[in-house]
């Protein structure tokens, strides 16, 4: 029986609740598909830094790299300022392990409600670049507190970088229906980095002619998302601009609650992560309505990179019953908690 070693690492918040629920569902998947998943389960969290000082003990990175992926929750918490509780467990995993191609899929799934006229033509995928760029975590402050107090943020771009993000969003587009790429900068006001993205983007090009391609600036590209989403197919962006148009596409294709990511190092040099898109939402913490559809979506394109597509496909329809039955959290604006939809895809499965 082929088996899998997966590190589970819930984080804060509702983290912890749709971990618990994708644990449980993916176990169930096991079961049915006749593979093994060995789960270790890791403390990682603000609690933990609380009565610690570190996120990751010493030598968890290195533990961290044998396992087969990384199934994560979120990292946020109103004792720890966010900057600190994400540069101190999410981002040095994204990093550490150079998971540079982050994968956004948004579809309006069965039985949601898409708030946009013209919502049912969202299928997009957002290729978001995940290791520079804005959040290459470079930059400094000086004069702390005085009237002279400085600070810097440094985008980082480097042609290795952008290389490779490009190359694998056209080999993305090239395998989705519409073959259609859509490259996001914002080119005129940012005439250094983004101006790179874009030479780059069209030197590599005509090596995918099957791929049709335009460009847009990333303010344009939000207004083309809200009144023609029908337009849109695969779309590449930086880190900051594709963080941003992620969450909007996550909320018009129904809630922040079913969108799911995943974090890639494509050569596979490092173990991929596989995580919800939201936050630890503080809000609904300990109530038990936390959506669990994003980690189970999440959870179905991690058994596909694991090489298990037919559990992945099984996942994927079991999902698309539930919603269609409208098993809806709150956030969907239903009445069920995250317990209701947990069991109702397993019945679903
Ligand atoms: P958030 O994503 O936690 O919440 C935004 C809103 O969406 C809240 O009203 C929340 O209740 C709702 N929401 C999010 N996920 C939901 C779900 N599964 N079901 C139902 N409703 C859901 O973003 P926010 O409030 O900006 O951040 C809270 C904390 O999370 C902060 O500390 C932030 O830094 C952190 N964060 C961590 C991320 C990560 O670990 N990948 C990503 C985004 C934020
Ligand atoms: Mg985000």
């Amino acid at each position: 029986m082929k088996s899998y070693r997966i590190a589970s690492i819930p984080g804060d918040g509702i983290g912890k609740e749709v971990i618990a629920a994708g644990v449980e569902v993916l176990q169930a998947l096991a079961k049915l598909e006749a593979f093994q998943l060995d789960f270790e389960h890791f403390d990682w969290s603000s609690e933990r830094f609380l009565r610690t000082g570190a996120y990751i003990p010493d030598g968890g990175l290195e533990k961290l790299r044998t396992f087969d992926a990384i199934f994560f929750g979120a990292v946020g918490s109103p004792d720890v300022p966010d900057h600190v509780s994400l540069w101190g467990l999410r981002l040095p995993i994204c990093q550490g392990f150079d998971q540079y191609a982050n994968v956004r899929p948004s579809r309006v799934l069965p039985g949601i409600d898409s708030k946009l006229k013209g919502g049912k033509e969202i299928d997009w995928v957002i290729i978001r670049e995940n290791s520079e760029g804005e959040y290459s975590g470079s930059g400094g402050r000086v004069h702390k507190g005085l009237p002279e107090e400085l600070a810097t943020e440094t985008s980082v771009f480097t042609r290795v970088g952008i290389e490779r993000i490009h190359r694998f969003a056209f080999e993305l587009a090239r395998k989705r229906p519409r073959k259609h790429l859509t490259l996001v900068t914002k080119s005129n006001a940012q005439r250094h980095g983004m101006v790179l993205w874009d030479e780059i983007f069209f030197e590599l090009k005509p090596r995918y002619p099957e791929v049709q391609t335009n460009r847009v600036l990333v303010d344009a590209v939000t207004t083309q998302m809200v009144l023609k989403p029908g337009s849109l197919d695969t779309i590449v962006a930086s880190n900051l601009h594709a963080d941003i148009l992620s969450d909007l596409a996550a909320a018009l294709s129904g809630s922040l609650g079913i969108a799911p990511t995943a974090n890639l190092n494509p050569e596979r040099k490092f173990p991929s992560m596989f995580e919800p898109i939201h936050g630890s939402a503080f809000d609904i913490t300990g109530k038990g309505v936390a959506n669990p559809i994003a980690t189970f979506w999440t959870a179905s394109m991690m058994l596909e990179h694991l090489g298990e597509p037919k559990a992945a496909a099984r996942l994927m329809k079991a999902i698309e019953r539930t919603t269609e039955e409208q098993v809806f959290t709150p956030d969907l604006g239903g009445v069920h908690d995250t317990r209701a939809v947990t069991s109702a895809v397993q019945r679903a499965l």
